[in-house]
């Protein structure tokens, strides 16, 4: 990762819960795809998971396994920063400073927060309403351009952007405003149980969602279990949304488009047609578990990955942190 006149991408996910296809389909997919184009920053979000409270071991564990995971998928470290948050103590820093021009009302008032303190009544932590702030720090520290993330996300980032402009106001131009860029990836992919609803990485039906860690015959079977409607006829629209979703699916996982999967299936009942999708989705997956596997087995080249990444982080986030002490007035020695 050269430093050039690139265009900087920044983004993170959390280390917590499993992912699903949906994700692999979404936002993984695009991180591989944009690590090409742009000088990419990824992040493993540990300092985020903690918002919620995390078992110390599983948490240890989820990080490595969602590293190795994204390796596993296509993200290559040497075109990008891959690393562990929490390693790269300029993000907590920052966000100390960015603390002092966030109001307390505008963080009650997020989306996320809101959601996230009924769900966690018994733990509505300081870190929860900061959430936003310490995301704004990750991604101004590296003047990132452009912000790759959920539609969930986005209030975040268009806090990031009120942030980052009220510093430069008061403090002179110091970072780079972010866009954010919402990940559409052409393919939304629906619960199994519920097609009304996004497949989700906390749904509590276990039959909903696919994870990328489920093996084979759990794919066939959540397949095979998938609700449909009772037409029994392979096509696409908006009134049968269990098979459009699978339709979906299948075009992701086989590379086609879900005009050429109607095609393939028509005249084929649904009994069929699910365990065609089932597999396909298992044999895409094997690959990448595997790989997977093996790099959790290689602690020593994971490790080094994410320290090689944290890093080169570092680095990028140091110049930049530098930067606001010495605008915002701290003594760094004469
Ligand atoms: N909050 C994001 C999520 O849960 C993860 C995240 C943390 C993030 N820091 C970020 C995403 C910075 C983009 C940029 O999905």
């Amino acid at each position: 990762m050269e430093s050039s006149n690139r265009k900087i991408v920044y983004s993170a996910a959390q280390p917590s819960g499993n992912l699903t296809i949906g994700n692999y389909a979404g936002a993984v997919g695009n991180w591989v795809r944009m690590q090409k184009e742009y000088d990419c920053f990824y992040a493993i979000a540990d300092l985020h998971a903690i918002t919620v409270r995390q078992e110390p071991s599983e948490l240890r564990r989820r990080t490595l396994e969602l590293a190795a995971l994204y390796v596993a998928c296509g993200i290559d470290p040497e075109h990008c920063a891959l690393y562990v948050q929490s390693n790269v103590s300029a993000h907590a820093e920052l966000a100390w400073v960015l603390n002092t021009l966030t109001y307390v009302g505008e963080m009650e008032r997020m989306t996320q927060f809101k959601d996230k303190s009924q769900k966690h009544a018994d733990n509505i932590n300081m870190g929860l309403m900061d959430y936003p702030v310490l995301m704004a720090a990750d991604i101004l520290l590296y003047q990132a351009d452009y912000v790759p993330v959920g539609v969930d996300q986005k209030q975040h980032v268009e806090i990031t952007r009120d942030i980052a402009n009220r510093f430069n106001n008061r403090y002179g131009e110091t970072f780079r405003v972010p866009e954010p860029l919402i990940l559409k990836s052409g393919a939304k992919i629906m619960s199994l149980q519920d097609p009304a609803r996004k497949m989700s990485k906390s749904d509590e039906n276990p039959n909903a969602s696919v994870y990328l860690s489920d093996d084979r015959d759990t794919v066939i079977r959540k397949f095979k279990r998938a609700v449909t409607d009772s037409e029994s006829c392979v096509r696409a629209s908006a009134d049968k949304p269990g098979i459009t979703n699978l339709l979906t699916i299948y075009s992701v996982f086989k590379g086609c488009s879900v005009a050429e999967a109607e095609k393939e299936f028509s005249g084929v009942g649904y009994g069929d047609f699910k365990s065609a999708v089932g597999e396909t989705v298992a044999d895409a997956l094997a690959p990448v578990q595997a790989e997977q596997k093996r790099l959790l087995a290689d602690k020593g080249y994971l490790g080094g990955i994410l320290s090689s990444g944290a890093e080169r982080a570092f680095k990028a986030a140091r110049k930049t942190l530098s930067k606001v002490y010495c605008k915002v007035g701290f003594y760094r020695g004469e």
